[in-house]
């Protein structure tokens, strides 16, 4: 599978099928151009630095957008669905966690925030979504965690090194920072997870990564 950094905390996983994750593009300046056309569009929450351009993808591409139940009633070609549920697309099966963190969009009650984590082609991918730490993340066992790092909004750099800990995923991707000077960091601070046997995979904007 490869998973391609869109900036902020958008994600392109590419396998047998394209699945897109809070797609933040155009009012990111830092985005590179979408240049894929996804089969699926999965939104964490409400903010807009995750709904993103979610609407003009799916109303262009076809793409189905997975929201929960209360934002799914907001956007065009969405599928509901809440927070400890499954639902499978072919082969790949979408599974949305918890997350702590809150949820509107455009001033209404967006519902709650969430995460996800996708099973395709035999691999795990958890992206945390917007998220403080919390000792559930344990039971979010994958290949591959993709955590939030930027502080203020979301955990920052400790927490996310704790959060690491207990899911103990094979790679940890870091997300939801420098996009803004309020959330800079030095994701590098991250390598300490090394030590213990996760690898950090760092990536700019544009950047991708084979996880297998
Ligand atoms: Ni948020
Ligand atoms: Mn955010």
């Amino acid at each position: 599978m490869r998973i391609k950094y869109y900036g902020h905390a958008c994600f392109l996983l590419e396998g047998s099928k394209k699945v897109l994750i809070d797609p933040f593009i155009s009012g990111n300046p830092l985005a590179p151009e979408l240049t894929e056309t996804p089969d699926l569009i999965l939104v964490t929450h409400g903010h807009e630095d995750h709904v993103g351009d979610a609407a003009k993808i799916a109303e262009a591409s076809g793409a189905k957008i997975v929201a929960i139940y209360e934002l799914a009633n907001m956007l065009p070609n969405a599928i509901g669905m809440n927070i400890g549920g499954s639902l499978s697309f072919g082969d790949v099966k979408i599974k949305m966690v918890n997350a702590l963190h809150s949820s509107s969009f455009r001033n209404q009650y967006a519902g709650h925030a969430a995460g996800f984590i996708v099973e395709m082609d035999g691999l795990r991918v958890y992206h945390a979504g917007d998220t403080a730490f919390f000792e559930e993340m344990k039971n979010y066992a994958c290949d591959v965690a993709l955590l939030p790092i930027g502080d203020v909004f979301t955990m920052g750099i400790e927490d996310a090194i704790r959060a690491a800990r207990l899911i103990k995923p094979r790679v940890v991707i870091p997300m939801h920072y420098d996009t803004f000077p309020i959330i800079k960091q030095d994701p590098t601070k991250l390598k300490v997870l090394e030590e213990e046997g996760i690898k950090v995979v760092i990536l700019k904007p544009g950047e991708e990564f084979e996880a297998t």
